[in-house]
């Protein structure tokens, strides 16, 4: 019975194709994977790229996306997309230095004024270029995405750079970070995201630096007593492809996933500058922390302690390139 049931379930499939002239090809699977909450401007891009993609492509491409290091945490991710175990990443632009020193330039403290300077250095000629700076080594860079501007949060107050000396604080991957905490002669140690809220409870490490996104979606701000609103740095992704996957996709289906791809960004980076205001007054809200505004004359001494990192590292980035990045703040 459940033999002859079989054959006709194939013998319809068949007729089927053979009426359309189609076969029923299995839709090309794309598994997005990241670090962060959903409720975050990558989150919320990642979801968007694939519910657009199920509503304009269904069938052709689906999209799977694997939030809060669920698949890979962010010292796997790019391994992960260059062994095809997934297909899209959107690292924080920090953790990209074994592939490329250039893109180091986003990392250099003070170097942009605010998120337009940023959108200006991202769309230039120069910030295009870094999107392909990864290809020789098989990356490809599909765009950039906000996050926005970092803050330092601390379980003492930091107001001036001597309040930091001599405490640990966890970051990226990234030796311009490194160099960063080291010039206010604190400790840096390179953690991944998944670990930070541990670390800091156990009071393994002082504190750390992030957007206010991530200190609220993290809930660092439950356990780290003081923020200081320092916008020092900049938290920002690329969403990158291996090029093997990427530049093997046929060209109509690529060309249809970087139109959604680049409508999918244009809505995360609106909620970024949305969410660092809304996450922002949670945390004030929370009461739970405090946030420290440093005085003009407080905020120069961290600048003048922080900057010689740009010279440090003029020769790894290039200068044209901090030039550029710096002239965008005009
Ligand atoms: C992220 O926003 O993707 C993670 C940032 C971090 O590692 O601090």
């Amino acid at each position: 019975m459940l033999k002859k049931f079989t054959t006709l379930v194939a013998t319809a499939a068949l007729s089927t194709m053979l009426l359309t002239g189609v076969a029923l090809a299995e839709p090309i699977v794309i598994k997005f994977t990241h670090v962060v909450a959903e409720n975050t401007p990558k989150g919320q891009m990642a979801n968007k790229f694939k519910d657009l993609v199920a509503e304009r492509m269904g069938g052709k491409v689906v999209v799977e996306v694997y939030p809060s290091s669920q698949l890979f945490g962010d010292n796997k991710e790019m391994e992960a997309m260059l062994l095809g175990d997934v297909q899209l990443a959107a690292p924080a632009l920090a953790k990209f230095e074994r592939f490329t020193k250039q893109v180091q330039v986003f990392d250099l403290p003070f170097l942009f004024k605010d998120m337009e300077a940023v959108d200006r250095f991202q769309s230039s000629d120069k910030g295009q270029a870094l999107l392909k700076s990864m290809e020789k080594k098989g990356v490809v860079g599909l765009g950039y995405l906000h996050n926005g501007l970092k803050q330092l949060s601390a379980s003492s107050p930091l107001r001036v750079p001597a309040d930091a000396s001599g405490k640990k604080f966890r970051i990226m991957t990234s030796d311009v970070l490194a160099a960063q905490f080291q010039a206010v002669n604190a400790i840096p140690l390179k953690k991944a995201f998944s670990e930070v809220f541990t670390l800091l409870q156990t009071k393994a490490i002082d504190g750390q630096e992030n957007t206010y996104s991530n200190i609220y979606s993290q809930k660092f701000f439950e356990i780290q007593p003081y923020i200081t609103e320092s916008n020092h740095g900049l938290l920002d992704y690329m969403i990158v492809s291996s090029s093997e996957f990427w530049l093997g996709l046929p060209a109509d289906i690529r060309t249809e996933l970087e139109a959604i791809m680049a409508e999918s960004v244009t809505f995360g980076n609106k909620i970024a500058g949305q969410k660092d205001l809304e996450d922002k007054q949670k945390i004030i809200d929370s009461k739970r922390t405090e946030i420290i505004t440093l005085t003009p004359a407080e905020r120069s001494q961290w600048v003048e302690a922080m900057k010689p990192v740009w010279k440090q590292f003029e020769k790894e980035i290039g200068k044209d390139l901090i030039d550029s990045a710096f002239q965008s703040n005009n």
